[in-house]
């Protein structure tokens, strides 16, 4: 049987060229300085200096530490978005984190603020998973099989602006890993609760979705479906689609889909009394087995309030583990796979591209902004209100 071969995917040169096709765009114009700059860190210094009130950076998390040193507040993805909407007095906010995080920050900050984001190869690999235009396909099918009406969209912050506007036109809300648990009972509270008739989309990430469901939620795993946006009807049946509760988005983290059940039972095997704490975005078999789940701000702040002596097994971005076990050198603190790398687009923001940005600011030049377009915003904005109307909202654990 012949095949016609599909037609090859464009191939960007990190630093070159824009991929409109993905969340984020691909592009570094200018110079930038050498990583090998002796003189990076006081230039970084200077430039923030020079700029004062004027810029406000902030950094997520899995920040490198040389460009967490420079941020006037660090926080998970919802508690930056909140902080740079409380800084009208800052022009300029520098984004250290990643695509759909700036793009957020944008949304929430008002007209005259510009929102930057060092290095535009800084996308998000699971807000990839989700193109604007598979979701909507996916919609009509929904509501073709006669389930769209009972079903509300529940999208991760993890995702692009494209789609949280599609979230806020069909009445649902954004979430973030540290209230996924209110948004789903929020959700389906319209249709008669957990036990209820309710369906929940949820976008990007299946994980996470899957986790809070039964995890949280005490739903059964059974009530899951997985929507494979590859497939026609998303590889699924009217049946299927009509008997489940939870339709989760085929995606998933590609940093938290690597740890394993192995490593938890290694982990047990060889550290004594380990506490294991894992963020949702990993598999559920990994959950299940972990003594402690959360956001980042919630291993962060769970290892702060430990004794000391307590030793952990951490499976989250390896940035923020190393950074964990050189704050709390009284705990002991393990990265719970060792096959596990750094997120890799996170990375993407270096010192050298803090200079450029910041030192392009006093130059009053504006290096990558981040607009998002008008009634996608306002659109994106009503889901990212619902979720700050949420009962006892949070991000900060
Ligand atoms: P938090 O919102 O918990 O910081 O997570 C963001 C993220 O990208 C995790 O991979
Ligand atoms: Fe995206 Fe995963 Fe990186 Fe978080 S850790 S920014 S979810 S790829």
């Amino acid at each position: 049987m012949t095949t016609t071969p599909a037609a090859p995917l464009p191939l960007l040169v990190l630093g070159q060229g824009r991929d409109l096709r993905t969340e984020r765009g691909v592009e570094c114009p200018g110079d930038l300085p050498a990583p090998s700059d002796p003189d990076l860190v006081a230039r970084a210094r200077a430039a923030k200096a020079a700029l004062g009130d004027k810029v406000f950076v902030l950094g997520h998390h899995y920040q490198r530490d040389e460009v967490i040193e420079f941020a006037d507040v660090t926080g998970d993805s919802f508690k930056l978005a909140k902080e740079a909407a409380a800084r009208p007095e800052a022009p300029w906010i520098v984004f250290c984190g990643v695509h759909f995080m700036a793009e957020s920050a944008d949304i929430l900050t008002s007209d005259d603020q510009t929102v930057i984001l060092p290095d535009l190869a800084a996308g998000c690999s699971m807000a990839d998973m989700a193109a604007i235009a598979q979701v909507e396909d996916c919609w009509e099918q929904l509501t073709e099989a006669g389930v769209a009406d009972v079903t509300v969209p529940v999208t991760y912050m993890n995702s692009s602006a494209a789609i949280k506007a599609f979230t806020g036109r069909h009445g649902g809300t954004i979430c973030t890993s540290s209230n996924a648990k209110t948004a789903l009972t929020w959700a389906l509270d319209e249709h008669g609760g957990v036990g209820g008739e309710g369906k929940v989309l949820f976008l990007p990430d299946q994980h996470l979705g899957r986790n809070t469901w039964a995890r949280d939620l005490g739903g059964a795993l059974d009530d899951c479906v997985v929507w494979d946006p590859h497939k026609p009807m998303g590889g699924l049946t009217v049946e299927q689609l009509r008997d489940a509760r939870m339709i989760l988005w085929r995606g998933h983290c590609s940093v938290h889909g690597r740890f394993t059940v192995e490593a938890v039972e290694a982990a047990r095997r060889e550290i004594p009394d380990v506490r294991v704490i894992v963020h949702p975005e990993c598999r559920h078999e990994v959950v299940e087995l972990a003594d402690e789940v959360g956001s980042t701000e919630k291993i962060i702040k769970t290892i702060a309030a430990a004794p000391d002596g307590t030793a952990w097994a951490v499976g989250t971005e390896l940035n923020l583990v190393q950074r964990l076990a050189k704050e709390f050198p009284k705990q002991r603190i393990a990265f719970l796979e060792k096959n596990v790398c750094y997120c890799s687009t996170m990375n993407r923001i270096d010192l050298p591209h803090l200079v450029w940005a910041l030192e392009s600011l006093v130059e009053e030049r504006v290096v990558n902004p981040i607009r998002v377009d008008e009634q996608v915003a306002a659109d994106a904005r009503r889901a990212l209100d619902q979720m700050l109307a949420l009962p006892g909202e949070t991000s900060k654990d």
